[in-house]
């Protein structure tokens, strides 16, 4: 049976280095900030919301909130993003995703200053990660890396097969396995032999959105399958991805939901934040 990774764990960890980090750039005079901006009432948007500024709190950084009515108008969240923009003791904008339909979400994360935008969604960050050099890491693909690493697994030569093509999760995921010297393959709805390709990978991650879309037959024994997905099952309980269950016998470790890749994107989110308020050091 394999090992199941637990993410809160993993989190604490890494989120301890980062209090120790954030209590020795206070000491220097700065304290870490971050704008969180919601727009309207989804409920799944508060709760998110509400946990990152529950990290922000556990670690010493300070977090603002703006909670705009669900009949804000773009020009009026550009002119917040702008005074955000400018303001000094905001290191990172973080504007919850997904926003009413009367804005333009592309509009808005252009509009973030690229060295505030700790989700690393603005055209600039998703450049450099693309050439490697970059300064903010995309925070889901970013937690799955640690989780990777945790396993011990060495990912260079290793066949990766990621299972969507997202902006947020799939298409930076691939870039950083490659980054770490992995041989990376995109599945998607459109690919054919799907089941053969993810049957042949040592590592998977799994995006996709569909509950248990990764059945123990199309995992290799001893692959190491990292579970993305957030979804309700038959039974309205969360699930993966990954029917975890039945490919837990199969892989060598995998990743629960909830908390598996949950915990770390918060925590990454938190890292980014201390990269961008690094810059006032200076
Ligand atoms: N909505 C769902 N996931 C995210 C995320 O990672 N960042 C932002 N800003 N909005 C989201």
């Amino acid at each position: 049976m394999g090992i199941v990774i637990d993410g809160r764990a993993v989190a604490a960890k890494v989120r301890c280095s980062i209090k120790e980090e954030t209590e020795k750039m206070i000491a220097n005079g700065v304290t870490p900030g971050l704008a969180v901006v919601i727009v309207g009432n989804n409920q799944a948007s508060r709760a998110y919301v509400n946990n990152k500024e529950k990290a922000c709190e556990e670690v010493g950084i300070r977090s603002e909130e703006y909670a705009l009515p669900e009949e804000t108008t773009e020009a009026e969240l550009l002119e917040l993003i702008a005074k955000l923009n400018a303001k000094e003791d905001v290191d990172g904008i973080l504007v919850q995703m997904p926003l009413p339909n009367q804005i333009n979400e592309e509009t808005v994360l252009n509009a973030i200053l690229p060295s505030k935008d700790v989700d690393a969604f603005h055209p600039v960050n998703v450049g450099k990660i693309m050439i490697g050099n970059y300064d903010f890491l995309p925070c889901t693909p970013a937690g799955v890396m640690e989780l990777i690493k945790e396993t011990g697994t060495d990912i260079t030569g290793k066949k990766c097969v990621v299972i969507g093509r997202s902006n947020i999760v799939g298409k930076p995921m691939a870039m950083l396995l490659l980054h770490a010297h992995g041989t990376v393959t995109i599945c998607h709805s459109r690919t054919k032999d799907l089941k053969e390709i993810v049957k042949d990978a040592d590592i998977i991650v799994a995006a996709v959105g569909k509950a248990k879309f990764v059945t123990a037959d199309m995992v290799k024994y001893g692959a190491v399958v990292i579970d993305v997905g957030m979804n309700r099952d038959e039974n309205g309980k969360r699930c993966g991805d990954v029917d975890f269950e039945a490919v837990k016998n199969v892989a060598s470790y995998i990743t629960p939901v909830p908390f598996g890749v949950g915990p770390m994107t918060i925590t990454m989110l938190l890292k980014n934040t201390l990269k961008a308020a690094e810059s006032r050091l200076k």
